[in-house]
């Protein structure tokens, strides 16, 4: 058995995404480009997949993943996915766009499920406007991804199935 590799349990993701990130594709292109959610949602399932299940070689991770992949508009509906979280999900990656900035009620609800949580942006938040540079999330989170676009989605995915594997052996 690899050092990667955690026998057999399932692994529950739950990926979240707040105000706007609906029109990813379409909003502002030249800062959150031209891929949108839903096939942000795809590959992250394809690269799960591939890390669970490759052809020819063992897998890295040796575990089912459940993803379940969300967006809203609306914080309280945020608030209330990862309420109903607790128990059920093992990781938690979240882009919460604006919120990221503002919301204090979205980091209680983290802290209060006690799920570990990985904070990803499609754009280098602390490369943009100083209002952008503070997150509610990053001191309670794992890790934060920036500034990698569409990718950081698929690089935050694996790491949390790399964290939790890790947990497992631990
Ligand atoms: C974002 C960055 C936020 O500042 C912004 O409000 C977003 C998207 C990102 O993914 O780069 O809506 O979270």
């Amino acid at each position: 058995m690899s050092d990667a590799t955690v026998v057999a349990k399932t692994m529950r993701l739950l990926v979240l995404n707040g105000p706007n990130l609906n029109l990813l594709g379409l909003r502002e292109t030249a800062i959150y480009g031209r891929t949108s959610l839903a096939s942000i949602e795809a590959d992250c399932r394809l690269h799960l997949d591939r890390m669970c299940r490759p052809t020819g070689q063992p897998p890295l991770i040796d575990a089912e993943v459940e993803l379940d992949f969300f967006q809203s508009n609306h914080e309280g509906v945020l608030v209330e996915r990862i309420q109903q979280a607790r128990g059920v999900v093992d990781l938690i990656v979240i882009n919460p766009a604006a919120y990221t900035h503002t919301s204090v009620a979205i980091r209680d609800a983290l802290l209060a499920v006690e799920i570990p949580v990985i904070e990803v942006h499609l754009s280098n938040i602390h490369k943009r406007e100083p209002f952008r540079h503070h997150s509610y999330i990053s001191d309670i989170a794992v890790g934060q991804i920036v500034g990698l676009g569409p990718d950081g989605y698929r690089f935050a995915v694996e790491a949390g199935i790399r964290h939790l594997a890790r947990l497992a052996r631990e």
